[in-house]
């Protein structure tokens, strides 16, 4: 007998990964929600959500997700990503289901040379970090069967991010300084959502880095972009993080290795490839 596909309910459905996540499942097997349908700070209902929809693995991608912002409350930082994580797991242990808590490079303090690892102890230097590593740990406390997913620069086209901001820029632009001395992985979300959506066939529970291959700077991914869509007319100037300074600190290195992906079979292309086909369909869409 086939057996049928396990039923999903996808937290922050609304965001970038949720939709990616929802685009590639049946939607008689989903349920994407957003905020207004589901806040993960009620314990209350979480229960309720999955009462009625018996999943057989929740998605937890909500998230305040803005660094800045999270500096400016960490109040409220902790309530969403911490509280938030712990009341999804706690929720999924009750109803027997499994979990995926999206996660982030900016646990790690970014003074290593070479990229993290799943195991490497983490350190985050600013309140996003803090309140995603907080989210990891009260998930972790709260059930056994959790994937962590740990990403970092993600992009799509669901939203003003850093690719969409520069595939929008005109000729007379006047600020395109980007960092060239922090670096991470670009990664397309549609390709994170279908690495995730693998792990969960896989049943290897624990922390896992899903990125696109390779790793550049701010600088390197915006002459990326610009080179993709056929606009090295854009003059980009690279300056250092001191020239830049944010609320939010940034690690200086925030590269994933994939090394417990790797280990079950789910590889990503590299960065530039993801980059590439996306801009070219980009280009295509706007005619
Ligand atoms: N974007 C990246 O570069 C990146 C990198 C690594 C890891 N991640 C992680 O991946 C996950 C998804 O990120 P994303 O890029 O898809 O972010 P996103 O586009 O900002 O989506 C996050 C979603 O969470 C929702 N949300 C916020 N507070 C909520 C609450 N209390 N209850 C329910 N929903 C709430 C937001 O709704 P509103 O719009 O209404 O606020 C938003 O739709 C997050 O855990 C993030 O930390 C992201």
């Amino acid at each position: 007998m086939a057996s049928r596909p396990p039923r999903i309910l996808i937290t922050g459905g609304g965001g970038q990964i949720g939709i990616e996540l929802a685009r590639r499942l049946d939607e008689s097997s989903v349920w994407a929600l957003g905020r207004s349908a589901l806040d993960v700070t009620s314990g209350a209902a979480m229960d309720r959500a999955l009462d009625e929809i018996q999943p057989d693995v929740v998605i937890h991608a909500a998230a305040m997700t803005n660094p800045e912002a999270c500096e400016r409350d960490r109040g409220a930082a902790q309530r969403v990503n911490v509280v938030g994580a712990w009341n999804v797991a706690r929720a999924v242990a009750r109803a027997g289901a499994a979990m995926v808590h999206l996660s982030t490079s900016y646990v790690f303090a970014g003074d290593k040379l070479g990229p993290y690892r799943e195991y490497d102890e983490p350190g985050p230097i600013n309140a996003y970090g803090v309140s995603k590593l907080g989210g990891e740990r009260a998930a972790r406390q709260a059930l056994d069967r959790l994937y962590v997913v740990r990403s970092s620069w993600v992009y799509s086209r669901w939203n003003r991010g850093f690719v969409a901001r520069l595939l929008e820029l005109t000729d007379a632009a006047s600020d395109v300084r980007y960092v060239g001395d922090q670096v991470a992985n670009p990664t397309f979300a549609g390709d994170l959502a279908a690495a995730i959506l693998r792990l969960i066939d896989t049943q290897a529970y624990g922390v896992h880095h899903l990125v696109n291959e390779g790793a550049t700077s701010w600088y390197g991914w915006a002459t990326a972009v610009l080179r993709a869509a056929g606009r090295e007319d854009v003059p980009l100037e690279e300056i250092s993080a001191e020239e830049y300074p944010r609320e939010a600190r940034v690690p200086a290195n925030s590269e994933l290795a994939n090394e417990m992906a790797r280990a079950v079979g789910i590889t990503l292309r590299p960065w530039h490839d993801a980059l590439d086909e996306f801009v070219r369909q980009w280009v295509a869409d706007r005619g």
